[in-house]
């Protein structure tokens, strides 16, 4: 576990202030492993993709610890469906895993993002066969597992089974 004393909080990214952080977890190994963005090699790459992406996006927050951006969480609305669909998403830095901070992380949003968006109803977490970490992030947040879509995308240029998880508005969470 993080320390108790260790404060977890969300907030907007800005291009100004968190480039360096930006930089940490876009450029590390063991975050690409799981993970279908190209990496940023320099600050100018992720100014821009910080300028172009995050800052335009609908609901994109800093994982913060104690202050510190250390990832990032979004909810991207399924343009198709009215918005009644949005899906979840999630990095930390690899430093950081194991101490339940992404699980604290995705249980903020879940206890709020229906409140800030009451045209959603269903929130989905799209998960790799092979990311056991990620799949226990949302099981711990209260997503139920759907099953399996096999041979649903191209992951790494390998055609690969997704782990469908989703919360309802009218889910109960603990
Ligand atoms: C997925 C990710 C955000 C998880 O962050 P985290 O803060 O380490 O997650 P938590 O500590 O809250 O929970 C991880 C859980 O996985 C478990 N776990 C870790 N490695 C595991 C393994 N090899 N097998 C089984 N369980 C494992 C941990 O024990 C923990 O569960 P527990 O609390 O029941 O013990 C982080 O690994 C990450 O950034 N990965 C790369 C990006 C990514 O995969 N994003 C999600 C895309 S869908």
């Amino acid at each position: 576990m993080k320390n108790e004393s260790d404060i977890i909080s969300l907030r907007l990214l800005d291009q100004t202030d968190v480039v360096d952080d930006f930089m940490e977890w876009s450029l590390d190994e063991n975050v690409s492993n799981f993970f279908t963005r190209g990496t940023f090699l320099t600050k100018k790459d992720a100014k821009r993709y910080i300028t172009k992406f995050i800052v335009t996006h609908p609901w994109f927050r800093a994982i913060c610890l104690n202050g510190k951006p250390i990832g990032y969480i979004c909810v991207s609305p399924d343009v198709g469906s009215d918005r009644f669909k949005g899906e979840i998403g999630y990095v930390l830095s690899s430093k950081y895993w194991g101490k339940g901070i992404a699980t604290k992380a995705v249980k903020m949003v879940a206890a709020t993002i229906f409140v800030e968006w009451p045209h959603l109803v269903r929130l989905e977490g799209m998960v790799n066969i092979d990311n056991i970490r990620s799949q226990r992030v949302l099981e711990k947040a209260g997503f139920t597992r759907e099953g399996v879509l096999r041979k649903y995308y191209i992951f790494k240029r390998k055609l690969s089974d997704l782990v469908m998880f989703s919360l309802l508005s009218t889910d109960q969470l603990t």
